[in-house]
């Protein structure tokens, strides 16, 4: 039975940006005078919840608008009908998501609607925070916890009796009780292995796939699997775990005079500042909450000694007339273009002013730039090692689609990685990932952390004789690799229609012979190539799908699946809304038929339109 003033935080996470959340409101809660037990969405039975009087979600939405993995289990046994009546049970639900995908924040808004349905009372309504969660989540922290602490506990009989038309036993006891510290060790992960708990392992191949003279570094990247036990299908993703620039690390040391050994205490325990600022932060990119933080401590040491301005005035220097006569009317009152200064010399003060007080100057800023320009920009800011990555990044794993069949190319797993650089105040810089792929993994020698991200969506028909359609353009292409290899081991009778696309076939044609002898042998039944520059026009996948309307519809018309892979910004709204277009000229729709048909019908009720988009 819980205590009293408990509270439930419970968190459906995927790369565990909900997870943090819900620590720290467990870790905020005790300053409210609640007592919190703060658990994945995988640990709990949904019976659990009718014990309690308070309850926060934090939830994530991932693929196309579905459940985080650690959700999916008891969101199906939310919606199983064993819950007929949360009465009693308070809530507030933090959503996480990204506007730029179609379903925005839509696994919150589920679980939202779902306990208001259930009868529980909504004591504050449902934030949605776009990828910049960290404000919005603060704020709803804050607010929600001081609500529940106001909230008394149900009457015993109220919260525990169950009502009997329920099926579940819900004396079934929760996972152990843990208390918010021990939350955030590694969650008791289904693989082994997990983005906290990585395999190592090695690059045994590593090429760049692009032709001469193209302007693009597209790789090949493959991954030895050893005895680690980890398996995948065609369509999951792999995780890969980097680490920063040797020599952006040595540089940050040098700018703060610090020899590498001295103690920090980070998120994953106290370790050197070299080991902190390699494995586990992010130092390619400047933070907001990083320059932030600055900005509050240059307020501090200058606010020993509290001076208010009254007035000012100023004189010619050539003829001492009068030219200012400032007078403070409110005690916020400042002379236009006034900037306090506190230890900082001028220009700094003012260029934190400037970052800190406007949201454009602040993107701009963090841009292009790393800790070496920050600390540049600040050099008479002194830190203490533990102050430098106060507010820094924390080091993310990021996500590649598998462009392997684990049938066809045993024990290893094949990447197709675009990498990413650029040059910023005459540097060279790589994104942190692919910069570590292809400049500083040693093939067969440096050791790499990876897991499984598997998905539950992106796979294949079960039956193999059903069609499939495929765009993926770019690295789009990676999944399609993995499905081809996938419909040729299990000798498929569907057809395999491909879209692809890039800048040339001379320097982008990713795969081009593989792509040419499945081509040859009739895996590939059709394939459609557009070149963005080369000749005159500008052909996208898009174009080349509204060429094929017709036969497009009739495909689909025939039961074939569609799938998309690649960038989420432009390619795959443009491929929807030609999609939408393809069945209102040749499936006799009207636009508002057209656009459920897809959005509902194939999407979500056949699930044959299916996404992996980024
Ligand atoms: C499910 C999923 C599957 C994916 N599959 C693949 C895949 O198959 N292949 C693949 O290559 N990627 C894939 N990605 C993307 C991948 O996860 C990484 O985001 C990508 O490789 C960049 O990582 P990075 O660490 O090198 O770059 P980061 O250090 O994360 O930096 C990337 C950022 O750099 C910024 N940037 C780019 N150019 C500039 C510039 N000129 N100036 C300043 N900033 C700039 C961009 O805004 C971008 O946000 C996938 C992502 C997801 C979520
Ligand atoms: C592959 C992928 C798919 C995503 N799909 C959606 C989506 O459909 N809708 C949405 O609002 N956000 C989507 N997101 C954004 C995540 O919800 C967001 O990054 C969130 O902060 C992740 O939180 P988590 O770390 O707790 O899982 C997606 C992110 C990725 C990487």
């Amino acid at each position: 039975m819980p205590e009293s003033k408990s509270i439930l935080i419970l968190y459906g996470s995927q790369s565990g940006n909900s997870e943090e959340i819900a620590i720290q409101a467990g870790k905020s809660s005790s300053e409210y005078g609640l007592k919190p037990t703060v658990r994945g969405m995988d640990e709990v039975d949904i019976a659990s919840i009718k014990e309690h009087t308070r309850l926060l979600i934090c939830c994530s939405t991932w693929g196309d608008g579905e459940q985080p993995d650690n959700a999916e289990d008891l969101w199906e046994a939310a919606n199983s009908g064993a819950i007929s009546s949360l009465e009693g049970l308070n809530f507030s639900v933090l959503a996480l998501g990204d506007t730029s995908y179609d379903l925005f924040c839509e696994s919150g808004k589920e679980w939202d609607k779902w306990l208001e349905s259930k009868g529980a009372n909504r004591v504050l309504a449902r934030v949605d925070c776009d990828v910049e969660f960290e404000e919005p989540a603060e704020e709803w922290t804050k607010s929600v916890l001081e609500i529940m602490s106001k909230i008394e506990d149900a009457p015993v009989a109220e919260a525990n009796v169950p009502a009997e038309e329920d099926a579940i036993d819900i004396t079934t006891p929760m996972v152990a009780e843990k208390d918010v510290k021990e939350t955030s060790a590694p969650l008791p992960a289904k693989s082994e292995w997990s983005a906290k708990n990585p395999f190592s392992t090695i690059i045994s191949e590593n090429y760049v796939l692009n032709g001469e003279g193209s302007r693009k570094e597209t790789r090949h990247v493959v991954f030895q699997l050893k005895d680690s036990g980890l398996t995948y299908k065609a369509g999951d993703a792999l995780g890969v775990v980097p680490q920063c620039p040797p020599e952006l690390v040595n540089e940050i040391l040098s700018l703060c005079g610090f020899s590498g050994e001295e103690e920090v205490d980070t998120h994953l325990g106290l370790c050197t500042i070299r080991e902190a600022l390699t494995t586990r932060y992010e130092i390619h990119r400047v933070s907001k909450k990083w320059l932030k933080g600055l900005h509050e401590r240059a307020g501090e040491s200058s606010g020993k000694v509290e001076i208010k301005i009254v007035g000012r005035k100023r004189y010619s220097s050539t003829d001492g007339s009068l030219i200012l006569d400032w007078k403070s009317t409110q005690d916020s009152d400042l002379p236009e273009g006034y900037v306090e200064i506190g230890d900082f010399e001028d220009n700094s003060a003012i260029l934190l002013h400037e970052l800190t007080s406007d949201t454009d100057s602040m993107e701009d800023y963090i841009w292009s730039r790393d800790y070496v320009d920050a600390l540049g920009d600040f050099r008479r800011v002194g830190f203490t090692p533990q102050q430098l990555i106060n507010g820094m990044d924390r080091l993310k794993p990021r996500l590649y689609s598998i462009a392997s069949s684990p049938d066809f190319e045993t024990g290893t797993v094949h990447l197709t990685v675009a990498i990413v650089r650029y040059n910023h105040h005459d540097r060279d810089r790589t994104g942190l990932c692919t910069g570590f792929m292809a400049d500083r993994c040693d093939t067969n020698a440096t050791q790499v952390g990876v897991y499984m991200s598997p998905t539950r969506s992106f796979v294949l028909p079960e039956d193999g004789s059903k069609d499939i359609i495929m765009v993926g353009p770019g690295t789009g292409i990676a999944p399609f690799r993995a499905f081809l290899q996938q419909r040729e081991i299990d000798s498929s009778s569907g057809r395999n229609w491909l879209f692809f696309g890039d800048w040339t076939e001379e320097g982008e044609y990713l795969y081009r012979e593989e792509m040419e002898d499945w081509k040859k042998r009739g895996i590939i039944t059709r394939q459609d190539l557009a070149w963005s520059r080369q000749g005159d026009e500008k052909v996208y996948v898009q174009h080349l799908m509204e060429r094929n309307g017709e036969e497009i519809w009739n495909w689909i018309d025939n039961g074939a699946y569609f799938y998309v892979c690649g960038d989420k910004q432009y390619m795959a709204k443009d491929v929807h809304s030609t999609l939408i277009g393809i069945c209102v000229k040749f499936g006799n729709m009207t636009p508002e038929e057209a656009k459920d048909f897809v959005e509902t019908g194939l999407m979500k009720t056949e699930k044959r339109y299916l996404r992996d988009v980024y």
